[in-house]
């Protein structure tokens, strides 16, 4: 496909088609996801891939919410439960600040106002959308989505994650459907024109 079209195709599906998803473009993906861009080179991320029946019940029943979980599940939920894939791409604080304190960048005292946005979580965030192109580019579908905080726990404790790793949120991956599932804002919300958003020279 042509990068313009996997940039314009790419959307966010919410709503699989029950058939698997061929191991090696999920390999793909993950390839592509670490040839992302990365400050200092830290490439401080990971990647906790759910592609067994049981893992995915595992992660839907640790990052759904009591209250969401009590009764039928709603059509998000029902939706985004149907993916065969679930990739989890977490980011690592401490990479950046131990490839940081090297002798080529000095910041040996791993001050986080330091720091102008959180580079661990930007660069996971990277890897995250080539994830999301690979699979557009594949054919399937994807939707990046987030890890309620109140569930963060249970999920590290629920996958053996370390404190030290930190889930920026999770993307389901399957075959495209007519129904593409619950809509998102996109359906609500128009997208903003380039000259709203571009200020050429000066802020105008
Ligand atoms: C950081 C981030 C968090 C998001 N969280 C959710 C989410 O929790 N649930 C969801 O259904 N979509 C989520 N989305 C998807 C957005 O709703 C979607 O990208 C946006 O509406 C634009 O639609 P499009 O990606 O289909 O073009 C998230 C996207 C991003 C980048």
């Amino acid at each position: 496909m042509e990068f313009q079209d996997v940039v314009h195709r790419r959307r966010m599906v919410r709503r699989y088609a029950d058939q698997p998803v061929d191991p090696t473009v999920v390999k793909r993906m993950l390839e592509n996801a670490v040839h992302a861009p990365s400050a200092g080179f830290s490439q401080g991320w990971a990647f906790l891939l759910l592609d067994d029946v049981a893992d995915l019940a595992r992660f839907w029943r640790s990052t759904t919410p009591a209250d969401r979980a009590a009764g039928e599940p709603d059509a998000w939920l029902a939706g985004m439960r149907t993916a065969p894939v679930v990739i989890v791409p977490l980011s690592c604080k401490a990479a950046y600040l131990d490839r940081y304190a090297e002798a080529d960048k000095g910041w040996t005292d791993r001050d986080e106002a330091r720091w102008p946005v959180p580079y661990w979580h930007l660069d996971t965030a990277m890897a995250a959308l080539l994830i999301l192109q690979t699979a557009t580019d594949a054919g399937l579908g994807a939707c990046f989505f987030g890890i309620p905080p109140e569930c963060i726990g249970g999920f590290r404790t629920e996958f053996g994650v370390p404190e030290s790793y930190h889930p920026i949120g999770a993307i389901t991956v399957g075959h495209r459907v007519a129904d593409t599932g619950a809509r998102g804002s996109a359906s609500r919300r128009p997208r903003r024109r380039v000259d709203e958003v571009v200020h050429r020279g000066h802020w105008s």
